[in-house]
């Protein structure tokens, strides 16, 4: 009884850990608002504390837009992704500029993903997350969630 207590609560709480990210209850909307009109409000936990700070730091020339944020949301987005940010053991650096896909962590869970699929028109772009995610504005990266068929488990 004891061990089938344990197998449940283990086989629902790993993978409900690694597939689910939403963002904190506390995240400013100033967040959404600014980063999140060009492309998904991205997991602060998916970038190291560094990372988030050299990234907030070249707003001004972000992947070859202009991402400025005025005023004091500058700093409320800076502190809210400082606070968030994963532990860099786990995530690993993401490069220059930082990138969420160049991490180790990233690399490691799509491991299984041809390359292909980066370059697919569907996808265009690793950072497209919904484009192969379908819950991920909600935070749900299941592989049961997955919108291109031929990369569904
Ligand atoms: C004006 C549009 C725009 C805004 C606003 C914007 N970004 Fe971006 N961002 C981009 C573009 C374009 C890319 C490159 C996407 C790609 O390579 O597919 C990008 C990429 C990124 C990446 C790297 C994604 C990856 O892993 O490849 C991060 C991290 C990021 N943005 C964070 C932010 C944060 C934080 C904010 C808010 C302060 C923000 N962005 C606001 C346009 C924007
Ligand atoms: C080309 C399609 C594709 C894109 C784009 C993509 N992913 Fe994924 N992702 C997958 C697939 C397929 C899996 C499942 C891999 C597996 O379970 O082996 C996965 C797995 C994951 C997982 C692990 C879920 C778990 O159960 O542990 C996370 C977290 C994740 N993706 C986040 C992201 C984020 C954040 C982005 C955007 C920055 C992104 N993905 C972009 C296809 C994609």
């Amino acid at each position: 009884m004891k061990r089938i207590a344990l197998t449940l609560l283990l086989g629902i709480a790993l993978p409900a850990m690694a597939d689910r990210m939403p963002l904190p209850a506390n995240t400013p909307a100033s967040f959404k608002n600014e980063c999140g009109s060009c492309h998904l409000a991205f997991p602060p936990a998916m970038l190291t504390a560094n990372d988030w700070q050299r990234t907030v730091a070249g707003l001004k020339d972000h992947f070859g837009t202009d991402a400025t944020v005025d005023g004091p949301a500058q700093q409320e987005i800076s502190n809210f992704l400082q606070r968030n940010a994963g532990n860099a053991g786990k995530v690993g650096a993401g490069g220059e500029p930082p990138r969420i896909t160049q991490t180790d962590r990233f690399v490691r869970k799509h491991r299984e993903v041809a390359p292909k699929y980066w370059k697919d028109p569907r996808i265009k772009s690793a950072a497209n997350c919904e484009a192969c995610h379908q819950g991920a504005a909600d935070g749900r990266y299941s592989e049961h969630e997955i919108a291109i068929r031929e990369l569904r488990r």
